[in-house]
């Protein structure tokens, strides 16, 4: 199967909410990966980790780490914790009913064949940080929380694994939460060559 087919089942058999341009995106930057892992926040179902998947399987097996609690609803439970300048992350005990639908998004990664490639860390990302081995990471493809600082978060605890010339890839990049963190964490972080197109994407700098 050549790229677009294997695009096309992925899309026809995954439900998600990344269009067929951006998981083509995702793919073509998956398949170049050769010096460090991927690590994706916020899988759902697995849409755009299985296209990352099958590309690195194409190309040089890297893992594709695949960070979502798989809560069952979608964002952290924590409605009080909007857009403040609050440092740090929030109280523990919002952090609940991890895992209860992991079953559907691996039951999909199954049957593309790539759960060789796919590592699970099934929790919030502000806490999958602690389980992560520290790889060195070449693609971060960012979808989970779109609240500020959430993606504040993923972006200041994931970035000092990533390699120079290393991409960030940042979906629904228009929400009011996702364009303050790329306008005002990015630059911080040494991120530059903004592209806003298919996914919004940056390249790291030299640390
Ligand atoms: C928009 S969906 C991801 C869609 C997916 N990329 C696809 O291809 O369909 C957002 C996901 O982020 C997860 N999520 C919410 N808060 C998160 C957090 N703090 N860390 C990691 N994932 C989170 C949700 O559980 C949900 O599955």
């Amino acid at each position: 199967m050549d790229k677009y087919e294997i695009l096309r089942k992925i899309q026809s058999e995954v439900e998600g909410m990344v269009q067929p341009k951006e998981c083509a995106f995702l793919y073509d930057c998956a398949l170049q990966c050769s010096q460090g892992v991927i690590v994706e926040i916020g899988s759902a179902q697995g849409l755009s980790t299985i296209s990352m998947a099958m590309a690195s399987k194409m190309g040089k097996k890297v893992k594709v780490y695949a960070v979502d609690p798989h809560n069952g609803g979608g964002a952290t439970p924590d409605p009080g914790w909007w857009d403040m300048n609050d440092p740090g992350t929030p109280d523990p005990k919002y952090y609940i009913n991890q895992g209860v639908s992991f079953t559907r998004f691996w039951a999909n990664v199954q049957k593309f064949g790539v759960d060789d490639i796919i590592k699970p860390i099934i929790n919030y990302s502000e806490i999958a940080i602690k389980e992560y081995p520290g790889e060195p990471i070449e693609l971060l493809f960012i979808d989970g929380d779109h609240r500020f600082n959430y993606v504040r978060l993923d972006l200041e605890l994931w970035s000092p694994f990533m390699l120079p010339g290393s991409i960030v890839a940042m979906h629904d990049s228009t929400y009011p939460g996702v364009r303050k963190a790329i306008n005002e964490i990015l630059p911080k972080l040494n991120f530059h060559n903004f592209v806003e197109e298919p996914v919004f994407h940056a390249t790291k700098g030299q640390n």
